[in-house]
């Protein structure tokens, strides 16, 4: 037995134990505490979050990952949880503590500031906030270090290997590609979706979501469901992973897509081995990769149609007043209308990725210097213009609409576009290796597509990067081609587009 490998599992282990006790505490504030419970609560994540930081950047972690680093008798995988590690304790070793704090003040600063400014619909009122957090954000550029772009060292964040260049070079394809498709779209014949939105017995819906889950596979001895006003989902180990959801009584879709989507994320959390707690091999790879792990659940599986024909009848007789005279292909049709809007999370899977674009768009040209700050809503709405082809009445509906600038959150917002083109050029693959992948679906059976993730994606953890785990399930590095060609082909026959540009 390797002591210094088995001291190295413990130390991570504790850190572990400290950060999960602090996500019980933040899903219970976003989920049970009553609202008088703020103030300690928010001492009490900070303390726990002061003794994570603490732990995570003692030297006799750092001297034992050092020795570890260079010790060949490690185990492939060994070496690779040694060397995340090491990349993670290096870059937390950077920041002063001084600069911790700075930072976090200006981001509790900056959420109140925008909260008001929205509230206010007032974008100079989060103005000089959001300057300081421009100043910072730069300043943790410099410290983290970069190549070519300093954006690339807040992506790297969240997207470890990624680049300014290669998401750049994304969204050229979606603008090359997806805003023509999505034009020829606009310009024919619009669905029904006003099934979707009659009234909607919220406890019915929520028996609906909770079959839903099962359906997909989530298990309910090592996790439950509850309500909260934004949906999310958590982990404090593999056997114990909460997802939330909220239900409208006068939208089906809410609860619906919501319930889908962290059903995805929670079902990567609980593929996670309990025997890699605490180390890289027991996280997620990037935001990413979890994000293409709920596109997936809810854009390929949840709004296609073999989905649906194992669904739909169950539905029908839950809901039959709203649904009579509807037939599966209507239902399948009104859950995938496309209609260029303002808000991000209300945008359908193709004009979505319009939203992120622009918001990609803004951050490199603010960290860049090529637009100021007070010119930022003016470029945001010239912005949806050109690819929404939509005015922008004010701010609390444009800039001010995503609370992820004010909590310091740059480079955050391509992580999601990223998942949904992941998760097409996954889900391609499966259906390449699972024959009768959609004939199961729609007898109402997942478990072969989640034994699939499960073997080529959730096990691993952190083993791979991104990059390499897409070559390694797929063949190739991440290929825009294939969320294209699900599109057109989806979108075509919907719209009955007669010819595709
Ligand atoms: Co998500």
């Amino acid at each position: 037995m390797n002591t210094n490998y088995e001291r190295y599992k413990t130390l991570l282990g504790k850190i572990a134990d400290i950060s999960y006790a602090g996500a019980v505490l933040s899903w219970d504030q976003e989920v049970m505490m009553p609202s008088k419970g703020a103030g300690f609560r928010a001492r009490q994540l900070a303390t726990l979050a002061g003794i994570s930081h603490q732990q995570s950047t003692d030297d006799e972690l750092g001297r034992l990952l050092q020795e570890l680093d260079k010790d060949l008798s490690l185990s492939e995988k060994e070496k690779r949880n040694v060397k995340r590690s090491l990349k993670d304790y290096q870059e937390r070793k950077k920041f002063t503590v001084d600069f911790i704090e700075t930072l976090n003040l200006a981001t509790s600063e900056g959420f109140q500031a925008w909260q008001t400014a929205k509230q206010q619909n007032n974008f100079k009122l989060f103005e000089p906030k959001l300057e300081k957090l421009l100043e910072l954000k730069r300043r943790e550029c410099e410290i983290l270090g970069y190549t070519d772009h300093p954006y690339d060292a807040l992506i790297d964040q969240y997207e470890p290997g990624m680049t300014t260049k290669s998401i750049a070079l994304l969204f050229t394809n979606v603008r090359k590609q997806l805003v023509p498709f999505v034009k020829q779209i606009a310009a024919s014949r619009q669905n029904d979706n006003s099934f979707m939105k009659k009234q909607y017995d919220t406890a019915k819906q929520w028996q609906f979501g909770l079959d839903v889950l099962r359906q997909m596979g989530y298990d309910f001895e090592a996790g439950r469901q509850d309500l909260s006003s934004h949906p999310f989902t958590t982990s404090f180990n593999p056997l114990d992973v909460r997802v939330t959801t909220r239900v409208n009584e006068h939208d089906f879709n809410e609860m619906l897509w919501s319930c889908i989507h962290e059903g995805g994320h929670g079902l990567y959390e609980q593929g996670l081995l309990p025997e890699n707690y605490g180390l890289p091999a027991g996280e997620a790879i990037s935001l990413g990769i979890h994000e293409s792990q709920s596109r997936l659940w809810e854009n390929n599986v949840g709004r296609c149609l073999p989905f649906w024909k194992a669904n739909f009848k169950k539905l029908q007789a839950l809901f039959p007043e709203n649904l009579e005279g509807v037939s599966v292909n209507d239902f399948f049709k009104a859950m995938n209308q496309v209609k260029p809007s303002l808000i991000r999370t209300n945008a359908d899977e193709l004009t979505y990725h319009f939203h992120i674009m622009i918001r990609f768009e803004v951050e490199k040209a603010l960290l860049e210097g090529s637009i100021k700050v007070n010119q930022v809503p003016e470029y945001w709405n010239s912005k949806y213009k050109e690819y929404l082809g939509i005015d922008v009445p004010d701010d609390t509906q444009g800039v001010l609409q995503d609370v992820h600038w004010s909590h310091g959150g740059f480079g955050y917002f391509p992580t999601y576009s990223l998942g949904s083109f992941y998760a097409a050029q996954l889900y391609a693959q499966a259906k390449k290796e699972l024959q009768n992948l959609e004939a199961e679906i729609e007898k109402g059976n997942s478990k072969p597509l989640l034994s699939w993730l499960r073997e080529k994606i959730h096990i691993h953890g952190k083993y791979h990067t991104s990059e390499e785990l897409c070559v390694a399930v797929t063949g190739e590095k991440l290929n825009f081609d294939y969320f294209m060609d699900y599109a057109k082909q989806k979108y075509s026959s919907i719209y009955e587009l007669k010819q595709v540009i």
